[in-house]
């Protein structure tokens, strides 16, 4: 059993990310935007001037935006071209999740390499399966472990100790988090994506698409990133924190009712993706 001493550390870590409001110009530009959004004359255009403003930022989103991950068949060219074809909640996930890991150091560029990958299969799952909003499904994959990184820059010497834990190689990430921190990337993930008020199809894949069997409110689409985040561990694309590649849920595999032969249509979509999406796999870019 854990000592007083212990449980009032946990305490003190998990009031340290709840304290950590001010992840920089992330939520200043998203709160922004989803202001303009909300006021109903408010055009794509002047939105997409907005995020325009910030240079680096939306040439950024561009690249993502014409990557291999969405397979467009003509070029986007420009971010309010990107809201009307993508979708608001598309571009707000490109423009979280490149803020997010411009904070970070070319140590985590393992971590961004199993974002895209899990992005890319999240979205040649949705896509095998038919579905309509298989962009809003791979953006959930992009942004599914954007927790990890937030305790890696607000928490280091907790997360050495989950990177000490590690080291015996029967943990999975998030097990390692919670023995050290009584919380894992998950919650931090529900937190984000509450303080940045993503829909749903969002937030509930970055809360539980490691216990997919709990999700209530877009099943589906957890299960999908669930799926994904499995699929790219066993394709060793990136590196999600530890080297386990954990069983699929069968709760996922029935929402989704996927067959064992599905896998070999999804590896067919997910590799030439893979493959063409080196130009996005170095975080300076
Ligand atoms: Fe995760
Ligand atoms: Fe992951």
């Amino acid at each position: 059993m854990a000592g007083e001493s212990q449980i009032q550390d946990r305490v003190q870590a998990k009031r340290e990310v709840r304290r950590i409001k001010n992840l920089p110009t992330v939520p200043g530009i998203v709160a922004k935007i989803s202001r303009m959004v909300e006021n109903p004359e408010t055009s794509a255009a002047e939105v997409g001037r907005m995020i325009s403003q910030d240079q680096v930022l939306s040439a950024k989103v561009l690249r993502m935006a014409n990557s291999a991950f969405f397979g467009m068949s003509r070029k986007i060219s420009s971010i309010s071209q990107a809201l009307v074809i993508l979708g608001f909640d598309v571009v707000k996930g490109l423009v979280l999740t490149s803020s997010v890991f411009d904070m970070i150091q070319k140590s985590m560029a393992g971590l961004w390499e199993h974002s895209i990958g899990c992005a890319a299969a999240s979205g040649a799952v949705a896509t095998l399966l038919g579905r309509a909003d298989a962009e809003e499904v791979l953006v959930a994959g992009l942004l599914h472990d954007l927790g990890k990184v937030v305790l890696a820059l607000n928490l280091p010497e907790e997360m050495n100790l989950v990177k000490e834990k590690l080291k015996t190689g029967s943990l999975l990430f998030y097990e390692a988090e919670s023995q050290v921190l009584d919380f894992d990337h998950c919650e931090v993930g529900q937190w984000l994506a509450e303080h940045w008020n993503l829909p749903e199809t969002l937030a509930e894949p970055m809360r539980l698409h490691h216990r997919p069997e709990k999700a209530v409110v877009k099943p589906d689409c957890t299960a999908i990133v669930h799926v994904a985040d499995i699929i790219i561990r066993a394709k060793g694309f990136g590196n999600a924190g530890d080297k386990l590649v954990p069983p699929v849920s069968m709760a996922a595999w029935e929402t989704l009712g996927l067959r064992k032969t599905d896998f070999l249509p999804i590896l067919e979509v997910l590799e030439p993706k893979l493959a063409s999406l080196c130009d996005l796999t170095s975080i300076d870019n």
